[in-house]
């Protein structure tokens, strides 16, 4: 463990989706942190509490948040901010995010920076306005996004037939998950096949379960038999039809990971996943994206956590994701 110096601030901000504040201060209240909203600007939004913060006041998991930092204070120029940051003499690297084209988004560096090692403290400028800069401070976690603002800025391929693809990569990237050819994952609602094309570059194989169409550029790795996969390469096999009638024999030995992206009720899904669990034990992980028609559904993930813990999952998390405002990813790691 590396040795950090204590710091302690009166406030705490996190960066969240435009739009999301009033659903963030709903899921800190559901996990009764005693934390009290103070100032709010779109996709900003601080916190007071009792007694003062320190770094890890900040290990809370927050779906709503994109990032959580002690609170160094504003300031009228990012100079003055980042000699806030450079005062605590603590943090290693100094990330910058700012409130631009109606987003809260990352300003990544000209030359990729590298995914800050567990426990790595990180300093964040946070740009709500010409002469509106704060700073922070937070300790780098496992599942915590490496980018300022959780957003990867990631673009998706020409090729990809739907945004899905965005969604797979954004959760890998804020998560750092890793797909390689020793995995085979069942994806629900598949179709046309974005996140499939993801898995595939990533070497993944992919059972996909829709009774959608795919696109023709999954199709092109698509084996007409669960039985007929290749041990060589990545491959595709279509289960055309709803999730409720896949059964064992579909779904073969070796699944490691269960996904679904079906436009169904986190209830619905969260049934299909525990039926499928049972099916194919040897699943290690879940990925799910739920979209919330409602954000206040946010308090309510308590609940899936717990049907996921009854599974055998040790860790979860939620998270919303950047790329659209409703969706969330749902993890599960056994
Ligand atoms: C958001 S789209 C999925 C996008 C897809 N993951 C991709 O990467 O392109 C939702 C899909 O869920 C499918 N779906 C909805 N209910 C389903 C069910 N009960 N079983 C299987 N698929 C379902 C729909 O047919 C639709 O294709």
């Amino acid at each position: 463990m590396i040795s950090q110096p204590s710091i302690e601030t009166e406030y705490l901000f996190a960066l969240c989706n435009s739009g999301s504040e009033k659903a963030l201060k709903l899921e800190a209240e559901s996990q009764a942190l005693g934390w009290r909203q103070s100032y709010q600007r779109r996709g900003f939004v601080t916190f007071k509490a009792d007694a003062p913060f320190s770094i890890d006041s900040l290990d809370v998991a927050l779906g709503t948040s994109r990032r959580l930092c002690l609170s160094l204070g504003k300031s009228t120029t990012r100079e003055a901010a980042i000699e806030r940051i450079d005062a605590t003499q603590a943090a290693s690297q100094i990330h910058h995010a700012r409130f631009h084209d109606r987003k809260m988004q990352s300003i990544q560096p000209d030359t990729p920076a590298q995914r800050p090692t567990i426990g790595q403290l990180i300093g964040t400028i946070v740009e709500l306005g010409p002469t509106e800069f704060w700073a922070g401070i937070h300790r780098h976690a496992p599942f915590l996004s490496p980018d300022p603002a959780g957003d990867a800025g990631i673009a998706m391929p020409a090729e990809s037939p739907s945004r899905a693809w965005l969604k797979l990569e954004e959760a890998a990237r804020f998560f750092d998950l890793e797909f390689t050819a020793n995995d085979i994952v069942v994806e629900l609602g598949c179709a046309p096949g974005g996140v499939v094309l993801a898995l595939l570059d990533r070497g993944a194989s992919v059972i996909g379960v829709d009774p959608a169409k795919m696109a023709d550029v999954v199709l092109a790795s698509a084996i007409p038999l669960r039985e007929a996969a290749p041990r060589d390469q990545a491959w595709f096999f279509h289960c055309r039809k709803p999730a409720a009638l896949t059964s064992k024999r579909d779904l073969g030995q070796g699944v490691t990971w269960f996904m679904s992206d079906m436009n169904q009720s986190p209830e619905v899904v969260l049934k299909e996943c525990t039926r499928f669990c049972k099916m194919a034990p040897s699943i290690r992980g879940v990925l799910i994206t739920l979209k919330l028609t409602d954000l206040s559904q946010v308090a309510e993930k308590a609940q899936w956590f717990a049907s996921l813990a009854a599974l055998g999952f040790k860790t979860q998390r939620l998270q919303q994701l950047s790329v659209h405002h409703k969706e969330f990813a749902l993890l599960a790691l056994k």
